[in-house]
């Protein structure tokens, strides 16, 4: 029940997005290689997946690797994707027997093969998962999703299938790489960094930002908490008037 000191968000969080950044950095204060602090990273999104599960969130979105990250050194980028696989291999029967279904999103084109193969195996293997939807995002860009949603519409358009007076805001967002996954409400982003870098620039229209010092493979269940107190702390008002927000009982914060 809400009481008057209770900051309650009547607006549940159901879509966390992250953008887990500062692995190179916490490895660097440690005089570590890069891919030690990645390594740490994925412990990090261990936990945070659990505590997803755990208060019952839906939709979580992790940005994993990004259309420019391409551009690091091989080595460095043949390092994560073999920490992908690993990830992959070692968390499936986790992931089935939690109820998590992956989805991923991005220019998978540009993967491996092996690594498309891994993704698809536990794509399929996680289908009926119900609890959490875990979307990663890999080879992925913004606006790479959006031009290719945008070509999906061209084509639909040319072959006859849509009148562009039926293209919408849920049209479009339809034939996005997330689908019919609703938009997030939070976006957490680590290591003190304040910019989106090219994520879910069509999905964040809406969600709060939330940005903290700390790395990403710092991050635990504690940091987890202080996002979400603040997160349920703000006003949610999608361009409207407090007293509309009121009329309606639509308003962000429950007190
Ligand atoms: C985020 O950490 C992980 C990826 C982008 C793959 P970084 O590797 O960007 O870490 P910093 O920003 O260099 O500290
Ligand atoms: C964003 O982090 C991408 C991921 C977390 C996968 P980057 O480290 O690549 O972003 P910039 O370069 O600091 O903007
Ligand atoms: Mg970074």
């Amino acid at each position: 029940m809400a009481s008057g000191k209770d900051l309650e968000n009547t607006a549940p969080l159901n879509h966390l997005a992250i953008i887990m950044d500062g692995n190179g950095r916490w490895a660097k204060q440690r005089g570590l290689p890069r891919i030690a602090g990645h390594r740490q990273g994925v412990e990090a999104v261990t936990t945070i997946v659990d505590e997803c599960v755990r208060r019952g969130i839906r939709y979580l979105s992790l940005f994993a690797f990004s259309s420019e990250n391409w551009g690091r050194p091989q080595q460095e980028v043949e390092a994560l994707m073999a920490l992908l696989l690993q990830f992959l291999e070692s968390q499936q029967q986790k992931m089935i027997d939690n109820g998590i279904r992956l989805k991923v999103i991005g220019d998978i084109a540009r993967l491996s093969a092996s690594v498309r193969t891994s993704l698809a195996d536990v794509e399929a293997r996680t289908a009926d998962g119900d609890a959490l939807t875990l979307i990663l995002a890999l080879s992925y860009g913004g606006r790479d999703e959006i031009l290719r949603g945008v070509g999906k519409v061209v084509d639909e358009v040319l072959a006859g299938r849509l009148e562009l007076a039926e293209l919408n805001d849920s049209y479009f967002s339809s034939r996005l790489d997330s689908g019919s996954i609703p938009d997030p409400d939070l976006l957490i982003r680590t290591s003190g960094e304040m910019r989106i870098s090219n994520f879910l620039l069509w999905q964040l229209a809406y969600a709060e930002l939330y940005f903290t010092d700390v790395l990403w493979p710092d991050f635990d269940t504690v940091e987890m908490q202080k996002a979400l107190d603040d997160y349920h702390s703000r006003k949610r008002r999608f361009g409207l008037t407090d007293d509309q927000l009121a009329a309606t009982g639509t308003s962000g914060q429950g007190d």
